[in-house]
């Protein structure tokens, strides 16, 4: 087959799984679950293992949490947690039989030295419903996690977060209708979402793969990919060989036992990922000098051409953060020329995503226009993100600009 994608890079996961020692299906809360049809426990674990030798065989790092006895379900990892950067946010199921797997993974997570780990309020199943794709989280209601719990994520985990809504009981978790690929591609089946997502995810993604509703039955989204390996159900033969023809690389593994339980692959594994390294240095340098914020007349330049100016000075590397309103926490910017002007308003803008910024300047440093308020003097101290409501600071910022201008 062609292969059209250029070369795809792996890169090395940390991944949480369960073995499913007391896998069963004992009550039924999806629509594959039947309790009246029996289930080889010892078929299903023979299937888990294989599914772990293969994320060990493509370099991965598995990292395991004791089964409970009482907890059948306790083999999806997937829907313990959510962890972004490190940040830990511990779910909280729907449904009662489930309830105390939350409790289960929160101390895994503590004892492991993660910090901070929070305990969702609202209904949250973990990354059932939370993708992190790129710079945002694709989060799914509809089923089981609640909209609550999508504003807390944004708060708790610092990335925006894009609603999606589910409308087929077949794919009551994100992770059953859609998968992401690598940071900007994702495959999924459009009929599980309502319209306005199917419109959103096509707006964000016109790239994507999409899948047949015999390979999403097949439970082939519910797949795990490092960014070149894809692991999938065998049975998705169609979308396996989209993949490959996208220069991906699909490992089919088969798990019909741990389908009886509503769930495949993906379902089976949680990412663990790590805190992103602090002091990354971005490179950015000035251009054009604006005096002083404002045009030859005087006047003050409108938000938009404001925003066209800030961006026609950053590089390549900064400018899509910039846009897409990517939070920038952790890492740092020497921002040459930034005493005034331009450079000034670019280090705000800086350190209203949450970078470090470091001045240099033919005058003494000002502060930077960020809250509202002067910070220190010389080397800025590190200025934290505005999680909350970075639109209303964002203006404020602005604002406040102005007026020092
Ligand atoms: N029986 C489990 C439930 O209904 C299956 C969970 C599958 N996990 C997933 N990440 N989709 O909750």
């Amino acid at each position: 087959m062609k292969t059209s994608g250029s070369a795809r890079a792996a890169k090395r996961r940390r991944y949480l799984l369960c073995p499913p020692r007391h896998f069963a299906v004992e009550y039924a809360i999806n629509p594959w679950m039947d309790p009246a049809r029996p289930v080889d426990p010892a078929t299903a674990l023979r299937q888990w293992n294989e599914l772990r030798a293969v994320l060990l065989d493509l370099g991965h790092r598995v990292e395991l949490i004791s089964p409970v006895r009482g907890l059948p379900d306790m083999v999806f990892t997937a829907n313990g947690a959510t962890v972004v950067d490190g940040r830990v946010l511990v779910a909280r199921f729907r449904h009662h039989q489930r309830a105390a797997e939350a409790e289960a993974h929160r101390r895994w997570f503590v004892a492991a030295g993660y910090r901070p780990v929070h305990t969702a309020g609202p209904v949250n199943e973990g990354e059932g419903d939370f993708l992190l794709a790129g710079p945002r989280i694709l989060a799914a209601t509809g089923f089981r996690t609640s909209r609550a719990a999508h504003r807390e994520a944004r708060r708790l985990l610092d990335r925006p977060v894009v609603t999606l809504t589910l409308v087929d009981p077949r794919f009551y978790h994100l992770d059953t209708a859609l998968a992401v690929l690598d940071d900007d591609r994702i495959m999924y089946y459009p009929p599980a979402f309502a319209p306005a997502s199917r419109h959103l995810l096509h707006l964000l993604y016109p790239r994507a793969i999409l899948a047949s509703e015999a390979d999403a039955v097949a439970f082939g989204l519910n797949a795990v990919s490092d960014g070149r390996h894809v692991v999938l159900p065998a049975a998705a033969r169609g979308l396996a060989g989209r993949l490959h023809a996208e220069g991906y690389v699909p490992v089919p593994v088969r798990m019909p036992e741990l389908l009886k339980g509503g769930g495949g692959p993906k379902c089976c594994v949680l990412e663990l990922r790590p805190a992103r390294p602090s002091a990354v240095p971005v490179r950015l340098t000035t251009g054009t000098r604006i005096r002083d914020g404002t045009d030859r007349a005087g006047l003050r330049p409108r938000q938009s051409d404001r925003r066209r100016s800030v961006e026609s000075s950053m590089t390549e590397e900064v400018r899509p953060m910039h846009r897409g309103n990517g939070t920038m926490t952790g890492r740092t910017a020497l921002v040459t020329g930034s005493s005034r002007g331009l450079g000034l308003l670019i280090a705000g803008e800086l350190a209203d995503r949450g970078c470090r910024v470091m001045w240099c300047g033919r005058e003494e440093p000002r502060d930077v226009p960020t809250q509202g308020r002067r910070r220190g003097q010389g080397a800025v101290p590190a200025l934290s993100p505005s999680p909350r409501r970075p639109c209303r600071r964002r203006r404020r910022h602005a604002g406040r600009f102005e007026q020092e201008a």
